[in-house]
């Protein structure tokens, strides 16, 4: 099996460096695969009927998320909004911000972006009381925004450490500061952060990274243990590696990474060796805040095809 598949089951340097390191064809041909057409789920696409009926499970509830202008965040926007959610979202992007937006009004849903950067203080607290005054309150909160970069440690600047960890780390802790006196008063919420299966599973490349999404659970540990004697739940959600502009590089063509994704992960349980759709990683999100878990708090709950449930048997030849 190809190394550097072996070694991939997390993110953007890894993909990105695999991708890299051999042609895409080339390297979509030593996994066997040629152009394979993905087809996307049916159920994918996060809009849906529920929203216009009105009849969703978070029909009414205030959904705050960050980091919701592309991807995982994007995808779980659209969903909650698909369910019936008033969804206040940001991330720097305006453009996007705004696009995202129309996407999900245009279904039939209620958003409203915000331009907010978690790495500022000011920005945050905006953002969080915007949401809360909108919408009556934050029922729902799910702290995803983040970055990735992949240098080994000695290569790693103080400023890219800096970043990182401002972005997945202490962005998540200032969400959560603001969230929490409005969850207070309602004495109930439920926050869900995106921390990653790379929180426990290191790559020499991946110092920054992996010390940030450990740091979340951390947070959200000692989080479920302050507030949920008043209602509140914590839990951390760690994706696998998911097909997002986070590891998908720029520029390729769609035939080439749809081959490339889909044989992705060969250390993942054996008929899921691909990455994860981000409205796959939507759905769990949604899950973890409905009311079927009230019994969930403090967890750190996977979602990665099992690449990181432990090593699979390798057969010796012949056997
Ligand atoms: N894709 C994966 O394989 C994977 C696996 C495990 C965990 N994760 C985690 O999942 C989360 C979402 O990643 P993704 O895959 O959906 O990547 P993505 O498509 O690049 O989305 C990242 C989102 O975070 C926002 N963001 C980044 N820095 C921000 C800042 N300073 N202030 C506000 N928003 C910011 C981005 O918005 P702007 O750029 O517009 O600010 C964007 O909306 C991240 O925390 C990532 O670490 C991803």
């Amino acid at each position: 099996m190809d190394t550097d598949a072996q070694t991939g089951s997390s993110e953007q340097t890894d993909a990105g460096a695999s991708l890299g390191r051999r042609s895409l064809l080339g390297g979509a041909a030593v996994l066997g695969l040629g152009s394979v057409a993905l087809a996307s789920p049916a159920h994918a696409t996060g809009v849906g009927p529920s929203s216009r009926s009105g009849r969703g499970r978070f029909h009414g509830r205030s959904v705050l998320i960050t980091g919701a202008t592309s991807g995982i965040g994007r995808a779980t926007a659209r969903a909650f909004a698909a369910e019936g959610a008033h969804v206040g979202f940001c991330g720097r992007r305006a453009e996007l911000g705004r696009q995202v937006e129309r996407e999900i009004r245009d279904a039939g849903g209620e958003a409203t972006y915000v331009q907010a950067d978690v790495r500022v203080d000011a920005q945050v607290r905006g953002f969080v009381d915007r949401v809360a005054s909108r919408y009556g309150g934050i029922d729902v909160a799910f702290n995803n925004a983040g970055i990735g970069g992949g240098r080994l440690p000695h290569e790693l600047s103080v400023e890219e450490w800096d970043d990182i960890q401002a972005t997945n780390a202490r962005g998540v802790f200032l969400a959560i500061k603001y969230e929490i006196p409005h969850m207070l008063r309602a004495r109930r919420g439920v926050i869900i952060c995106t921390s990653s299966s790379a929180a426990g599973q290191a790559r020499p490349n991946g110092a920054a990274y992996t010390a940030s999404k450990r740091a979340v659970q951390g947070l959200v540990k000692a989080a479920a243990l302050a507030y949920g004697p008043q209602g509140i739940r914590v839990n951390a959600l760690l994706p696998g590696t998911t097909d997002t502009p986070f590891v998908r590089p720029p520029g390729i063509p769609d035939a080439d990474w749809l081959a490339y994704k889909q044989a992705w992960g060969p250390l993942n349980v054996d008929g899921l060796e691909r990455m994860a759709e981000a409205e796959e990683i939507a759905r769990a999100v949604l899950g973890l805040a409905s009311d079927d878990f009230p019994y969930m708090t403090g967890a750190s709950i996977t979602v990665d095809g099992g690449s990181t449930a432990g090593r699979k048997m390798v057969q010796p030849r012949g056997a």
